[in-house]
């Protein structure tokens, strides 16, 4: 499957010239389908993109601030679903482009890559259209990137239960720079957690485990999340409150090790800017498989998302522990 804005790429493939670098693509089959071009190589920030275009046999860098070992005549960069990231990703590019380098973008728009000419123009950047079809919009991109302001690591302090915690996060994690209320609803059902390890799944950054390990030091705590941006932003807001664990990207359950006494999450349901319960549904199915006897599985979600049903068929057991302003807590215990 190939997403729409791949497509259009593939129709403006002759634009590409010299060493190409994709930049944030999305999670499909596009690096299976660029034989035409030499020497690619691809930027991202998320664990499944990483593992498709490595599988495809294309030198992939991962982190949030790459350190680029080679020079780009092209950048083909996908219009980011949160605005803010723009201006930090073409800064992140400008030191990996040769002089001379073409850089395109291309967008959905449902993903707001209409206002791109305005939006360039706030960069002090000029954006040309080239190309529209398949909903999507092909531009390219002139300009000093060098200018732009690079992302920076910001913070803000939690209060809860008369302790306070450091909160880091980048623009692009979830809820950059605030406590979603579905966090904070399933934050106040966790005191049964006090030891064993302990996964915060899909953890952004790192609110819930960073929470669970200054409440309950005894706990062994592990972080996940598919994006770099959250893995790096959770890492420093443990750092932050001198806090253990160990934190990694992964796209779905990390593989090891290989049970959990407890699993906490606010658990993602979209890629990219579509809604998408099948990560939830694999979440939870996974999850059953990877408790111990006796652990839990507590997560908070929309009222309107149809978790109920799931974790009923996955455990055959579960409680409503909270509901409150749209949101509701659930726990399961795995039982044999
Ligand atoms: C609703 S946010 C919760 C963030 C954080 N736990 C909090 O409560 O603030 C969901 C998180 O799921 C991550 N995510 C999306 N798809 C994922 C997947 N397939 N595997 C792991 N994490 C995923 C997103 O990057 C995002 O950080």
């Amino acid at each position: 499957m190939l997403a729409n804005t791949s497509q259009l790429i593939l129709r403006n493939i002759a634009d590409l010239t010299g060493k190409v670098l994709f930049v944030e693509p999305e999670a499909d089959q596009l690096a299976r389908q660029l034989q035409t071009l030499t020497a690619i190589s691809c930027y991202t920030t998320d664990a499944a993109v990483k593992t498709q275009w490595q599988d495809a046999g294309v030198n992939v860098y991962f982190a949030a601030k790459p350190d680029f070992t080679e020079k780009f005549d092209t950048a083909v960069v996908f219009y980011p679903k949160s605005k803010e990231q723009l201006a930090s990703t073409l800064q992140l590019l400008h030191s990996a482009l040769a002089e001379k380098a073409n850089v395109y973008l291309v967008g959905d728009n449902k993903g707001g890559i209409k206002s791109l000419v305005n939006h360039a123009e706030k960069l002090g950047l000029h954006a040309h259209k080239l190309d529209n079809a398949k909903h999507c919009l092909w531009f390219s991109l002139t300009g000093d990137l060098g200018q732009l302001t690079l992302r920076q690591l910001s913070s803000f302090t939690l209060s809860l239960n008369d302790k306070s915690l450091q909160i880091c996060s980048y623009p692009g994690v979830f809820n950059h720079g605030k406590l979603d209320k579905g966090t904070a609803l399933l934050l106040q059902q966790l005191a049964h957690i006090n030891d064993g390890k302990v996964l915060d799944f899909a953890c952004g950054a790192g609110i819930i485990g960073a929470y669970l390990k200054q409440q309950a030091p005894a706990i062994e705590l592990y972080c996940s999340d598919i994006s770099m941006l959250a893995v790096e932003a959770t890492q420093a807001t443990l750092a932050a409150n001198q806090l253990s664990g160990t934190v990694v990207a992964a796209d779905g359950l990390p593989s090891t090790p290989a049970n959990f006494k407890h699993i906490v999450s606010n658990p993602p349901f979209h890629t990219g800017i579509k809604t998408d319960y099948s990560i939830s549904e694999a979440f939870i199915a996974q999850s059953a498989n990877r408790l111990q006897k006796g652990g839990t599985l507590t997560l908070v979600a929309n009222n309107h998302l149809a978790y109920q049903q799931l974790l009923e068929q996955a455990f055959g057991n579960i409680k409503v522990l909270a509901k409150a302003n749209g949101f509701v807590v659930y726990q399961t215990v795995k039982s044999q």
